[in-house]
């Protein structure tokens, strides 16, 4: 707790901080925020929805330009099925309440992750969340459903090898820029920033790809109690680490 204290204590605005511009959240603690407060697991999860508008709207105000937050992993089938139907439910809940919102402030909604397997109302509304969405030039909402890192790496080397096997990539072409076209994340750049709430240190099986430069922030208040000046604090703490991509110091 100490160290989200400190930094909060820094005037980000007039700071001239460096706002990272992809961040990427993985949004854990509910449950444990829930069974803090004597509550249901479920009300740890709606508290979390109230948590990602007020993120959105924040990363908006920052001048962020992608926010990518981590819904549902492909693990987490594993929970108990009313678990999962309260979170499904939830995103249903979310888009069809917020879409209007979300477009009317410009944002543009991209969804990654495994599509096969969704229940066809999800998929539709995920699809259309997207199309109508697409010519908005705000913050990228990039949502992580159904994803997993391996899930996602394993996908697009099946189709990188489906386009050799069909003579349409040659082996020789194949590079590092190639492989991310085939990305579900394909034409966003990597994060510069992640954060993980609930004080656990770990990726739980986000992005593998493409956080092999990114800066890690690990918080440890629960996702529904991430605020505004929580947030700030991990931009802060960004601004102060030295990036070096390999390379040395130039500070
Ligand atoms: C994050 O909160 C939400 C999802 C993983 C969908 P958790 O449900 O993982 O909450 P904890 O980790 O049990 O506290
Ligand atoms: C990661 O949280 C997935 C999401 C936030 C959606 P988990 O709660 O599933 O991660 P583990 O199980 O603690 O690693
Ligand atoms: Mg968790």
């Amino acid at each position: 707790m100490g160290k989200v204290a400190q930094i909060e204590s820094l005037p980000l605005a007039e700071s001239g901080c460096e706002i990272p511009a992809h961040v990427a959240i993985i949004m854990d603690g509910n449950g444990r925020w829930a069974a803090g407060h004597g509550l249901p697991r479920i009300e740890g999860h709606r508290r979390g929805v109230e948590s990602v508008r007020r993120t959105v709207r924040h990363a908006g105000e920052r001048g962020i330009r992608v926010l990518t937050l981590f819904t549902f992993s492909s693990e987490n089938w594993s929970r108990p099925k009313s678990e999962i139907d309260d979170l499904f439910n939830l995103l249903r809940f979310f888009i069809r309440n917020d879409l209007a919102q979300l477009k009317a402030n410009g944002v543009r909604i991209k969804v990654i992750g495994r599509r096969e397997g969704l229940p066809r109302d999800i998929f539709d509304l995920v699809r259309s969340a997207e199309a109508e969405t697409a010519h908005n030039d705000g913050l990228i909402l990039q949502v992580a459903f159904n994803y997993g890192g391996r899930d996602e790496l394993v996908r697009a080397v099946r189709r990188v090898g489906e386009k050799m096997l069909a003579g349409e990539l040659d082996p020789a072409d194949f590079s590092e820029k190639v492989f991310e076209e085939h990305l579900d994340t394909a034409g966003v750049s990597d994060p510069d920033l992640l954060i993980r709430t609930s004080g656990e240190a770990r990726i739980s099986n986000f992005l593998l790809w493409q956080l092999a430069y990114t800066e890690f922030v690990f918080l440890p208040v629960c996702w529904p109690d991430f605020d505004e000046a929580a947030f700030d604090a991990a931009i802060a703490e960004f601004h102060s680490r030295e990036r070096r991509f390999g390379g040395l110091f130039h500070g």
